[in-house]
């Protein structure tokens, strides 16, 4: 927008005050696009610079929303599907589908041509690479061959006593220098499997805690979609493992397996996503070889 330009042709018109009302708008509206974010993970001033690709700045926090690609999913959502820079949790039990809902999401948006990239704190990329084969038949590896993935392992116990050696030397501290994540392509969406295992790791559950602060302003300034996974019980009450994690996330989707009767039943629930309307009810869903089929129905009412 040229300020100037039309402040200048308002002041010919109407007079200098106008034009000077509006200027004062322009810049107020300016400073709150450009303001920090609001809430619990608001931005402080970084050690370190992250491994991003030149120009990356200049798109940094701009709203945008990529679909979730995961069956019907998106319909749950007002903005049909989540904004870029923002963390979901997806949490639940063991054998829930977490694994399976984050790589359908990487898959069916890496058709599209959107960039992916799983970072595991768990199991090897090359067996999540041949379960995604062997059981809903997703071909990983061509796609990381095509540099539309890109699965990375983080040794977890490495990496806590990396943060708690910087910790320990940096105590009092403001901002704390984290060892950085570096990635091989420039993300669209990331996802990161799990807390839980990272958790473990540390000796100490305030370093952790402090740990996932860094690990998702980190993750937030990628300026992808993110999921972070986190394991629960099967029927939880706290959904992460300090509680922290749940509240510092910008979205919680919770994937229960319920004892209906002598049966399982799989269903999921939004239990928070800030930055637009969801359904609120608990949608039932399946697993089958194409993946998580989220049983919408039409009724189901946007809140
Ligand atoms: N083709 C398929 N059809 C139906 N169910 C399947 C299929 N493939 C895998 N599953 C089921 O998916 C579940 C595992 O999914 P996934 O690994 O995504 O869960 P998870 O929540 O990540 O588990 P974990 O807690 O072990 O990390 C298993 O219960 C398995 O039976
Ligand atoms: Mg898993």
């Amino acid at each position: 927008m040229d300020l100037e330009k039309i402040s200048g042709a308002l002041r010919n018109r109407f007079g200098s005050t106008m034009g000077r009302i509006v200027e004062n708008l322009f810049k107020k509206a300016d400073k709150k696009e450009t303001g920090s974010k609001e809430g619990s993970r608001a931005k402080k001033p970084r050690a370190m610079e992250l491994p991003m690709e030149k120009g990356t700045k200049h798109v940094f926090r701009k709203a945008k929303i990529l679909p979730v690609r995961v069956g019907k999913f998106d319909l749950l959502l007002s903005d049909r599907g989540l904004e870029r820079g923002t963390i979901t949790l997806i949490s639940g039990g063991t054998g829930t589908g977490k694994t399976t809902f984050c790589m359908q999401s990487l898959y069916y948006g890496a058709l599209k041509g959107e960039k992916g990239v799983y970072i595991s704190f768990e199991e090897e990329p090359e067996m999540i690479m041949e379960h995604m084969m062997k059981n809903y038949g997703w071909d990983f590896y061509k796609l990381e061959k095509k540099g539309l993935v890109a699965l990375i392992k983080i040794d977890p116990v490495k990496a806590a006593r990396m943060v708690e050696g910087t910790l320990a030397k940096e105590t009092g501290k403001l901002v704390i220098e984290i060892p950085k994540i570096t990635l091989p392509i420039k993300p669209d969406r990331i996802t990161t499997d799990s807390l839980s295992a990272l958790s473990i790791a540390f000796k100490n559950e305030e370093n952790y805690r402090k740990y996932v602060r860094e690990l998702f302003d980190m993750l937030s300034e990628f300026n992808s979609v993110n999921y972070v996974i986190s394991e629960t019980e099967q029927n939880p009450r706290v959904f992460s493992r300090t509680g922290v994690e749940e509240f510092l996330a910008d979205g919680v989707v919770v994937l229960y397996n319920l004892r209906i009767g002598g049966k399982r039943q799989s269903a999921l629930e939004i239990l928070k996503i800030r930055t637009g309307k969801h359904v609120k009810k608990m949608v039932p869903y399946k697993m089958g070889k194409g993946g998580i089929e989220v049983l919408y129905e039409e009724k189901m009412e946007l809140k």
